[in-house]
C-alpha cells in the first residue's frame, strides 16, 4: 500500500514540496483505479510543475475495444483519482483534458498553481481510494438512502455525464438480459475469449496487472434478475471460496447506466472520472459496485441499450450498486514503473 508510506503530512505543509515528491504521490493513488480487466492502460510524464497521463495503447483490449472507449474510461477514472490525490495536498488541479489533437493519447495536462484547504468530504473521497473494490456477485437486501443517488447523479452532472437508475422490473430485466446476451456472445467468440484469458492470471501469479483470482468469486451467487459475471477463471474453478450467504437469489442492487451525450474520446474520458467520483463517493457510505461492460462491447447491444433504456445517450457502462460484507483483493504494477521524466528516463520515487 505505498500510498500509505507517502510523507502526505510533510507533502501537505505550508511549504511547496518538491515536484518529484508531488508527482509520487499522485501517481501512487492514481494507479488504484479501476480498469477493464486491471488492464492499467497508462503512464505519466513530469515535466516542470506539471504531470501528464498518457493511454498506453499498448495495454487496449484490441478485440474488445477496438476504438479504445473503455480505455480512455480507465483513463478517466485514473485522472480524477490524480486530481483527488492533488486536492488530498491542498492543491487546487487545472485540468486540461485531451488538450492536444495532435496527440491523441495524451489524455490530460495537470497543473497545481494554486491552494486552498482540504474539505472533509474531499478528505473522505481519498480515503477510499485504495480501499474501493470492484464486487462481483449480489447484494445485501438493504435498501440504499435515496439522498446517497441524488448526490451520485449531481456527481455524474459535474463531470459531464449521467448516471441514470434503471428502475422498474422490466427494464432491469432488460438489461440483465442484454448482460447474459452480450455475455454469451462475447464466450462464444474465440478471439475474445483467448484475449480476457490473457488477462486473468492463474493463482499464484506473482503479475501485478489482469484480474486475478482473488478478485472474483469461484460461484458467484445468483442475482434476481440475474447480471451475468466475467468468465474470468474459463471454467477452471479459480476464484474466492465467498458464498453467497443463502442459496436463494442475492439482490441485483440499485442498477444504473452511466451515460454520455455523445460518444468521442473527450466523453469517454467524462465517464471515467464520473466513474470514480461515484465508485468513491459510494464507497464513503459503505456502498460497494459491481460493473458489466459485456453488452456495451456488441454494437448491436449497444445500440439497442441506447434506443431502449438511455433516452438516446451513449451508455459507458453498466453499474449495479449495493452493500456488501465480503472484500476482494486485487493487485496494481508500481507507481515507479508507469512514471516517467519528461525525457522519458523513469523518475526517481524515493522519499528519503
Ligand atoms: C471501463 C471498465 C469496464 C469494466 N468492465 C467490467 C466487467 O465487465 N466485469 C467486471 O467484473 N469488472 C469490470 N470492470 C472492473 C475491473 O475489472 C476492475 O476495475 C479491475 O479488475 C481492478 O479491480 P478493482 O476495481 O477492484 O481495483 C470494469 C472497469 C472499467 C473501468
Amino acid at each position: 500500500m505505498a500510498i500509505l508510506r507517502l510523507p502526505a503530512a510533510r507533502l501537505a505543509g505550508p511549504g511547496p514540496a518538491a515536484v518529484e515528491e508531488i508527482a509520487a504521490h499522485v501517481v501512487a493513488a492514481a494507479v488504484w483505479a479501476p480498469s477493464v480487466h486491471n488492464s492499467q492502460p497508462w503512464w505519466f510524464s513530469v515535466d516542470g510543475q506539471e504531470i501528464s497521463l498518457h493511454a498506453d495503447v499498448g495495454r487496449r483490449l484490441m478485440v474488445a475495444d477496438p476504438r479504445g472507449r473503455e480505455m480512455m474510461i480507465s483513463c478517466g477514472a485514473a485522472l480524477f483519482t490524480a486530481r483527488l490525490a492533488l486536492r488530498s495536498l491542498g492543491y487546487i488541479p487545472e485540468t486540461a483534458v485531451l488538450p492536444d489533437p495532435g496527440q491523441p493519447l495524451l489524455v490530460a495536462r495537470v497543473r497545481w498553481p494554486r491552494r486552498a484547504d482540504v474539505a472533509e468530504f474531499e478528505r473522505r473521497l481519498f480515503d477510499q481510494v485504495l480501499r474501493r473494490r470492484t464486487h462481483r456477485g449480489g447484494f445485501s437486501p438493504l435498501p440504499l438512502s435515496p439522498g446517497l443517488l441524488a448526490v451520485l447523479q449531481e456527481g455524474a452532472g459535474r463531470d459531464g455525464a449521467m448516471l441514470r437508475i434503471v428502475d422498474g422490473d422490466g427494464s432491469r430485466a432488460v438489461l440483465a438480459a442484454a448482460v447474459e446476451t452480450g455475455e454469451q456472445a462475447l464466450r462464444a467468440d474465440g478471439a475474445y475469449a483467448r484475449e480476457l484469458a490473457s488477462w486473468a492470471p492463474p493463482p499464484g501469479s506473482t503479475r501485478r496487472d489482469g484480474v486475478p483470482p482473488t478478485a472474483y468469486p469461484a460461484r458467484p451467487g445468483r442475482t434476481w434478475p440475474q447480471f451475468a459475471s466475467r468468465d474470468f477463471a474459463h471454467g477452471r474453478g479459480w476464484g474466492t471460496s465467498f458464498s453467497p450467504a443463502s442459496a436463494a437469489p442475492g439482490s441485483a442492487g440499485v442498477v444504473c447506466l452511466l451515460t454520455t451525450t455523445g460518444d468521442r474520446p473527450l466523453d469517454w474520458v467524462n465517464a471515467g472520472q464520473a466513474l470514480l467520483r461515484a465508485l468513491l463517493t459510494s464507497a464513503t457510505c459503505g456502498v460497494a459496485a459491481a460493473m458489466h461492460s459485456q453488452p456495451l462491447e456488441r454494437a448491436r447491444l449497444r445500440e439497442f441499450i441506447r434506443t431502449q433504456l438511455c433516452g438516446g445517450a451513449y451508455p459507458q457502462l453498466v453499474l449495479r450498486l449495493g452493500q456488501v460484507t465480503q472484500a476482494a483483493v486485487s493487485v496494481r504494477r508500481s507507481p515507479a514503473s508507469v512514471l516517467f521524466a519528461s525525457g522519458g528516463e523513469h523518475l526517481c520515487l524515493s522519499h528519503g
